[in-house]
């Protein structure tokens, strides 16, 4: 059996066409999202109806043929299974209730998390029946730090000062909370293999605010932790790491994170990353996704720029961080048609 192009990128074969999915692909840009997101009262309700959260997933997939479906959630339904409150809040995001003691800490109920995530899974296992065959089914969850920043802070939009601050003030505490959020994270996602999914993405989204001894102990260590308890259960299941902004200490999960992919922000030199990442790692990334908004001669330059730096290697196209709600759609189109249409050069 030939292995689906998104595999065999991950796996570290380099490919032509160049495989493309997108972060935050289904969301507000199109749309049939924002019908399908209507018949929902809460966004957490969305997530967790699979007929609505299967129906968002496909949407992308029908319009844009990509190699990639994500999962439709959230990373913050992990915290809102370990038992903490969550809501979204319209105009305003994410809002939690703070975490700040170590008696709340305790009162967080980590066997309780496959039951309550019991609707992720079975979303999961009807998109694999959907889904076209060379599609590959691709499951998430957000990284310990950034999960937790959340959790502390209690609502996003700033820079988790609060987060950082606990964890300089109280680090025993804070580790506890980061080796829960791992033990949550290896379990969730391993019911999410278990459920269907090929490929695994931990978004590590806020990565880029700690200082270099920090996100080797809140973000590395943590994350390499999860990849190897992964690979343990699931060897054929490829995982992608989002460090996002960890700037040179990318060099470190490429050779510390065992992850199979590393997802690369829009910040990172690309002559870089091709000569000091991809020759131990498959890359994705990492158009700027205002360039997607923006479309046009900007766009195309952009992402030829890219496949022609990383193209030749183990690659995945993908933005350098999610699709922006004022994407217009025919702008993906247009990108998919260029990556297809893109053929490495042959060698000299
Ligand atoms: O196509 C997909 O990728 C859909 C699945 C998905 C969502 N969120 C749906 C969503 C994924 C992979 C995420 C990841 C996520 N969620 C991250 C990591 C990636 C990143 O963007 O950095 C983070 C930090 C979150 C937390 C979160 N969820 C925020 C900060 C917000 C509010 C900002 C916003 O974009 O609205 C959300 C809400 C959310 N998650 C929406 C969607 C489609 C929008 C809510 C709505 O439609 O009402």
């Amino acid at each position: 059996m030939v292995a689906k192009p998104l595999i065999s990128a991950l796996t570290g074969q380099a490919g032509s066409p160049v495989p493309i999915w997108l972060m935050r692909q289904a969301g507000r840009y199109l749309p049939e999202y924002r019908r399908t997101r209507a018949k929902a009262a809460s966004f957490l309700e969305f997530c967790f109806t699979p007929d609505l959260a299967v129906e968002a997933s496909l949407q992308p997939i029908r319009r844009y043929g990509l190699d990639g479906a994500i999962l439709f959630s959230d990373i913050l339904v992990l915290p809102h299974a370990l038992g903490r409150k969550v809501e979204f809040v319209e105009g305003k995001g994410p809002v939690l209730e703070p975490l700040r003691s170590p008696e709340e800490l305790d009162r967080l109920t980590l066997p309780a998390v496959r039951e309550n995530l019991a609707p992720v899974f079975e979303t999961l296992r009807r998109m694999r029946r959907e889904l076209p065959k060379d599609v590959t089914l691709i499951g998430f969850a957000g990284a310990p730090w950034t999960v937790a920043c959340y959790m502390v802070e209690g609502k996003g939009g700033g820079d988790f000062q609060g987060a950082r601050r606990l964890a300089y003030r109280a680090p025993e505490m804070f580790a506890r909370l980061i080796d829960l959020l791992s033990d949550a994270t290896i379990d969730y996602l391993s019911a999410q293999v278990e459920a269907g999914a090929e490929a695994l993405q931990v978004f590590d989204s806020w990565a880029g605010c700690l200082a270099e001894a920090e996100l080797r102990r809140w973000s590395l260590a943590p994350l390499a932790r999860i990849v190897a308890a992964l690979k343990q259960r699931h060897p054929s299941v490829p995982v992608i790491l989002f460090p996002r902004g960890a700037g040179v200490l990318y060099r470190d999960f490429a050779l510390a994170s065992g992850a199979a992919a590393l997802s690369l922000d829009s910040s990172l030199p690309l002559a870089w990353a091709a000569e000091e990442l991809q020759p131990r790692t498959a890359l994705q990334g990492n158009l700027d996704p205002l360039l997607l908004v923006e479309g046009g001669e900007a766009m195309r330059q952009g992402a030829e720029r890219i496949l022609r730096i990383l193209g030749n290697g183990p690659f995945v196209f993908n933005l350098g961080h999610g699709v922006l709600p004022d994407t217009p759609p025919e702008h993906v189109a247009e990108l998919v048609d260029l990556v297809r249409g893109w053929k490495a050069p042959a060698p000299a």
